[in-house]
């Protein structure tokens, strides 16, 4: 292998430039060349393409977003996308390709590697936490330190209003950064697209807090909650329950942005490290991860199908609790 390629795909997330200069810098450390794809699947077809030095991932550690750009590509999911990306990369002379992205990425890596024998890793990088391999993924903390902030501030105003605030978080298939956001945020309830919440329950647990002489009140509700989302459960609560004035809060796409925190430029400087030795050891379709504090490789098949659920019992219990 003399040059590989890098790409981010998928929803962008903070950490994603801290990992693609360690993957830049370790492969040209290395004495490999790397190339640059911009605008993830969409920029292989295209051959959206961009020889990196040294200094092209300068001062980027602590910026969000991502330098290469991202895409979600549909024309990648067809076998003839897939061939015009192929053949753009044996043009390019790139041997092998490292990934930053979350499970679309991965689900496409995974055919193309297949069908044309390209070595691949890919590095878990969305902040939805929700990939199997990886106790965490890149932009997870970030995006919970901003809800969390966030949060503080939405209580304030709830607290000196004395009302309810349903604050909808990211997450459309995976209820992490709402479980996080309310157990550090001390919230009163929280909805997960994982769990069933029924909305008489929700609303006999804030009669309670009522009863308690709770002032002020805040549920977190994940994006892809069953019920339907914050707007729908505040209405459904409202028609039944008018204690408090109600308000909703949609924190939407500020919770991808900014810059990383410590713990996600660590991590993902470490991702990108292991990928680009795991490329260089011969290892393909893999996807490489942190768990307890080390780094592991997942066969990319296992990290794409276990849908093992991140939310541990004793969180979930804990949260109820508190
Ligand atoms: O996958 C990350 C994520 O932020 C999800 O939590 C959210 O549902 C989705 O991306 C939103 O995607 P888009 O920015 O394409 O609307």
């Amino acid at each position: 292998i003399k040059k590989i390629g890098v790409l981010t795909s998928g929803g962008d997330a903070p950490g994603m430039n801290a990992c693609i200069r360690a993957v830049v810098r370790t492969a040209l450390h290395k004495g490999l060349q790397v190339t640059g794809i911009y605008q993830g699947y969409q920029g292989l077809i295209d051959a959206n393409f961009k020889e990196m030095d040294t200094r092209s991932v300068s001062n980027i550690i602590q910026r969000g977003g991502t330098i290469l750009k991202t895409a979600r590509c549909l024309e990648f999911k067809t076998t003839e996308g897939r061939k015009i990306a192929y053949d753009n990369l044996k043009a390019a002379e790139i041997d092998a390709l490292v990934v930053i992205g979350g499970d679309g990425t991965f689900t496409g890596a995974n055919f193309f590697s297949k069908e044309f024998e390209i070595p691949i890793v890919g590095i878990p990088g969305t902040i939805d936490n929700d990939l199997y391999g990886s106790d965490y993924t890149i932009g997870y903390d970030t995006a919970n330190n901003t809800v969390i902030e966030a949060i503080d501030k939405i209580r304030d105003t709830a607290a000196s209003h004395e009302r309810l605030f349903f604050v909808e978080v990211m997450g459309r298939d995976s209820g992490c950064i709402a479980l996080n956001a309310g157990i550090a945020g001390g919230a009163e309830a929280i909805l997960l697209p994982e769990k069933e919440t029924a909305i008489d329950d929700l609303i006999s647990h804030l009669e309670d807090g009522a009863i308690k002489k709770k002032s002020s009140s805040i549920v977190i509700v994940a994006e892809g909650d069953q019920n339907g989302g914050a707007y729908y459960v505040a209405k459904k609560v409202k028609e039944k329950f008018d204690h408090y004035d109600t308000k909703v809060s949609i924190l939407g796409h500020l919770q991808r942005g900014g810059s990383p925190t410590s713990f996600d430029r660590v991590l993902a400087s470490r991702l990108g490290f292991a990928a680009v030795n795991e490329i260089l050891a011969g290892n393909t379709r893999i996807t490489v991860g942190l768990r307890g504090n080390e780094i592991k490789t997942t066969p990319i098949e296992e990290a794409i199908s276990n849908k093992e659920i991140k939310l541990s019992p004793d969180l979930l219990e804990m949260a109820e609790i508190l």
